[in-house]
């Protein structure tokens, strides 16, 4: 279902289905959110930012330190795993998907993380406005959703003019990382960045090499079992 009686502008990079979420993950939003989850004011509908909403991470997490983005956590599998390697870095989650949210909040505390926070919105919307600019050392986007229908292309997020939202909240020398098993959008992806003035490519020859910091989730998986190829992207936020 989409969000109904919302008169959003532009065009979103997901269609929110409100399926019915399990006991525990009822129980997580009941319980665990208040210590994971960032209220966020809404504008229009349920997953928008309020344009004059803002956010300071360190007071959100009680602590300065090294702060990376995740977008599209899906069911948390990649942001569980890099909390759990590098416990001096604080990681944020930005998602839509309400049942995957509260699954990584069980999974975040069922192994005392205390570095995860996450935010239930339109991740373009907290990069663009929510968040200082130049707040993140890193941004991490694996597997987004590739809309491969042709008439579907326009809803990718990674698409023209993406390099100024996400480069407003990486700092100077911060990095942007990007995954997809989807070969046509890896081109759109490397072609979009390669545009985009805020960036520069980090990698040599054709495509990075698969980052070290990914655990390997269903959709990677899925992808290999189907004989695709995983691309790997990482571009670096040149100096303002
Ligand atoms: C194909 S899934 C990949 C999930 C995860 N990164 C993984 O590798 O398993 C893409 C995810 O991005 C989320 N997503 C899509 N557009 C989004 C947006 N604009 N803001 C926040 N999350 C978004 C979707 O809800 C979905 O969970």
């Amino acid at each position: 279902m989409t969000e109904p009686g919302t008169q959003r502008k532009g065009t979103l990079s997901f269609v929110r289905r409100n399926g019915r979420i399990s006991d525990a993950q009822e129980r997580a939003w009941r319980e665990l959110a208040p210590t994971y989850v960032v209220d966020v004011p809404r504008d229009v509908a349920e997953t928008s930012v309020h344009p004059d909403a803002r956010i300071a991470p360190a007071d959100e997490f009680g602590r300065t330190a090294p702060f990376v983005i995740e977008v599209g956590t899906g069911q948390g599998h990649a942001i569980l795993h890099a909390a759990t390697e590098n416990p001096d870095t604080n990681f944020l989650g930005v998602e839509v998907y309400h049942g995957g949210l509260a699954r990584t909040m069980l999974e975040a505390e069922k192994n005392g993380l205390t570095n995860i926070r996450l935010i239930e919105a339109n991740a373009p919307e907290v990069m663009q406005t929510l968040l200082p600019e130049g707040s993140a050392d890193e941004v991490r986007i694996f597997f987004p959703d590739p809309w491969h229908k042709k008439r579907h292309n326009k809803r990718r997020m990674i698409s023209p003019g993406f390099g100024a939202v996400v480069g407003r909240v990486l700092r100077d020398g911060g990095l942007l990382r990007l995954a997809t098993d989807w070969e046509d959008y890896a081109l759109q992806m490397r072609e979009v960045m390669d545009a985009e003035p805020e960036f520069e490519r980090v990698f040599e020859g054709e495509w990075d090499e698969r980052f070290a910091g990914r655990p390997m989730t269903a959709f990677e998986k899925k992808g290999l079992d189907k004989g695709r190829d995983i691309r790997d992207l990482t571009y670096r936020r040149v100096a303002r």
